[in-house]
């Protein structure tokens, strides 16, 4: 695991960019994880401004989503869906339909799950994964006490997640319970997994994922096993490493 601290949020988004941009210009038929929440959103920021100031063509890019609420309707505006798309695919120019997301909706969200892990298989699997972390250690939806070899499944939100994320919705009620979340095993099949962690709220779970013990309790802590994992961190998210 390669860990790099960088001195704030603007550097680690560009750090990030730095290696989605590496990627596409060897390979513009990239495909990329894409994760949601309020980390990757410099990211996908600085990417459109590379769009827009140095020719970076993301036509041909193919993404999927890390996790999806269940039960938000289609193009609810939080639905992560739709925060894909208008985030990401819309400022890179690239076709809505080439971003595939676990769909929440579907009646048998089994059947629905299997349909998402096959269609990563078809695409010849993720060739890099942006995480953000969880305050609980979690990457996806993937909760303390996740199956370490995990596949995309219905998983149910602690409370402090749901707490977490409240401020994208008009109130903590609002926060649907349940998710479908690619699994921590789906996760570690990416070629480069690159996580970005900022501010002091996120300190223990990168001390737990970069320094504590492999454990399920700890889900992000997983990426020690990976081959070739980036974790791009600001000081502060940085500071409870030894
Ligand atoms: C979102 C996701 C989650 C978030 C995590 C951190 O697709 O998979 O694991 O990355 O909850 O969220 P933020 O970045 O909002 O702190």
């Amino acid at each position: 695991m390669e860990v790099v601290i960088l001195p704030d949020q603007d550097k680690v988004a560009a750090a990030a960019a730095d290696a989605v941009e590496a990627l596409l210009r060897a390979a513009p038929d990239a495909v990329l994880g894409l994760a949601t929440g309020s980390s990757p959103l410099p990211v996908y920021g600085e990417l459109a401004r590379r769009r827009a100031g140095q020719g970076l063509d993301f036509a041909r890019v193919r993404g999927f989503g890390l996790d999806e609420y269940v039960g938000l309707p289609a193009g609810h505006p939080q639905s992560y869906a739709e925060v894909l798309r208008r985030e990401f695919a819309v400022p890179l120019g690239i076709d809505p339909g080439r971003i595939r997301v676990p769909d929440g909706t579907a009646a048998d969200l089994p059947a629905a799950c299997r349909d998402f892990e096959q269609a990563i298989h078809d695409s010849g699997g993720v060739d890099l994964q942006l995480l953000g972390v969880g305050t609980d250690g979690h990457i996806g939806f993937n909760e303390p006490a996740s199956s370490l070899m995990s596949r995309t499944r219905i998983k149910t939100l602690t409370e402090q997640t749901r707490r977490d994320n409240a401020r994208f919705f008009a109130g903590l009620p609002e926060v649907p319970h349940h998710v479908v979340t690619q699994g921590l095993g789906t996760i570690l099949e990416a070629r480069h997994v690159v996580l970005l962690a900022t501010g002091a709220q996120k300190a223990q779970a990168v001390h737990d994922l970069v320094e504590g013990p492999l454990a399920a309790i700890c889900p992000a802590s997983v990426l020690q096993l990976h081959p070739h994992a980036t974790v791009l961190l600001d000081e502060a998210a940085a500071s409870g490493l030894a």
